[in-house]
């Protein structure tokens, strides 16, 4: 993986970066010290260094038992509980891996990241006709939207398959011992994966909370986590500044945001990062959304989205940066055909593979938005294999943490979240809230 920061350099000069040198140290010593804010949640730094062969083998022998039992997996969990699991996944599957079926490998869907009736109706009525387990995953095991699935879940695959056998095709990775999911869990009879205390939903994908649903779903989670240790020692605090990319690319968002690019967009050419743009938001956006400050965490898939939202990139309020993830290698070999009448005028392309068209398209763009305003850092990934979004997700961890430090935020809370939830409480007449409803009510 390459972080190449050069197109930022007609908007923050080389030495503006330089100079930010100690300042980066400083925000890597807090964080590799635990001195800083929020240090009782650092325990993913170590994380990759620290996973055995002992807990990935369990992890396995686990995956591997549900695996032969179904054709469905349904991950329940909201937030850092399911969007890191989601990253990898789709970034691995195949385009059209719900159509094709892949023997033994059961397709991985979600539920309890959205309060959607019409989902779950949908959800339930394609499980009707389904073999599947679930991975119940809630740190906390209080949070609502991942309760409310698993309790309609939890029934109906009970009476599908009866209460003992569902016991076997259920996992719960959640708290050690406290939480409405952990006694749930211990009542049951279910197998259950710890997620560490000091470990926070957001940065948790190297814990059971990603690997559990990863193994199962026939990922080789031992390289994902090889391709973890590999990037800490590249990101380690003993790593010259110039070739650090999680200290660089902490720096630098940091100077463009200093210059007043409020907005950074992530950027793909590769459809199945969808989700790993999705992480990425979770992951800035929750940990430096806050006392007013922080970059504003935004994305595009492209080429799509240069049809609907490369208008206001090139021409719009200059207020915006960029980080191109570019993937070097595809999959597949796919040719332009040779066509006699090329009334579609494309036969200079002939021959040429569609991976180097979206090549172009990107170089294109990227210039394109130089020239209209918007500075861009580019990373490029050698392809999407597990190792290199092992590396991928935890640069963009451990330049998170160095970054909201920069920006003087403990990156490891999420107080802002509490206020709709006591809203929602209040609104649903949930005991306890009585004093909430009333206020709220003389709102409404
Ligand atoms: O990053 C976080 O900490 C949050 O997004 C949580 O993961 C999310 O709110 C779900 O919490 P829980 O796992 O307690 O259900």
């Amino acid at each position: 993986m390459k972080l190449d920061i050069t197109r930022v350099y007609d908007f923050i000069s080389p030495d503006i970066i330089g100079g930010m040198e100690k300042e980066t140290a400083a925000a890597q010593r807090i964080l590799h010290e635990g001195s800083g804010a929020g240090n009782d949640y650092l325990g993913w730094l170590n994380l990759p260094n620290e996973i055995t062969e002992s807990e990935l083998d369990d992890i396995e022998e686990a995956a591997s038992s549900l695996r032969e039992k179904s054709e469905v997996l349904v991950v329940i969990g909201i937030g850092g509980s399911y969007l890191g699991a989601r990253a990898v996944i789709e970034a691995m599957n195949d385009n059209f891996s719900h159509l094709k079926n892949k023997a033994n490998t059961p397709h991985m869907l979600f539920a309890g990241h959205n309060i959607g009736e019409d989902y779950m109706h949908e959800l339930l009525e394609l499980l009707d006709e389904r073999s599947y387990s679930i991975v119940v995953i809630s740190k906390s095991g209080t949070t609502t939207e991942p309760a409310l699935a698993f309790r309609l879940l939890k029934d109906h695959l009970e009476a599908k398959v009866g209460p003992d056998e569902a016991g076997k095709r259920i996992i719960a990775v959640t708290d050690q011992s406290k939480g409405a999911l952990r006694q749930l869990a211990d009542e049951k009879g279910y197998r259950s994966f710890v997620i560490p205390d000091n470990v926070g939903g957001r940065y948790s994908v190297l814990t059971p909370v990603g690997l559990i649903p990863l193994a199962i779903c026939g990922v080789d989670v031992r390289e994902l986590v090889k391709g973890a240790r590999e990037m800490y020692k590249t990101c380690a605090p003993d790593v010259p500044f110039a070739e650090n990319p999680a200290a660089v690319y902490a720096a630098t968002r940091n100077a463009l945001y200093r210059s007043g690019k409020k907005i950074e967009i992530l950027v793909n050419y590769n459809n199945k990062l969808h989700y790993v743009s999705e992480w990425w938001k979770q992951l800035f956006g929750e940990s430096e959304g806050k006392e007013g400050k922080g970059i504003y965490p935004s994305s595009v898939d492209n080429s799509s989205d240069l049809h609907s939202m490369g208008q206001y990139i090139q021409e719009g309020e200059r207020i915006l940066f960029e980080t191109v993830i570019s993937v070097e290698e595809s999959d597949h070999s796919v040719k332009v055909p040779e066509d006699a009448a090329n009334l579609d005028t494309l036969n200079y392309l002939k021959g040429k593979n569609i991976d180097h068209v979206n090549k172009m398209a990107e170089l294109g763009t990227a210039l394109a938005h130089l020239d209209g305003g918007v500075p861009n850092m580019h990373i490029s990934v050698p392809s999407l294999s597990e190792y290199h979004l092992g590396q991928l997700l935890y640069f963009f961890e451990n330049a998170c943490g160095i970054s909201a430090y920069m920006l003087g935020i403990n990156p490891f809370n999420q107080p802002g979240v509490e206020a709709y939830k006591k809203n929602m409480f209040a609104l649903l007449e949930k005991p306890g809230f009585e004093e909430e409803t009333a206020r709220i009510k003389s709102r409404i």
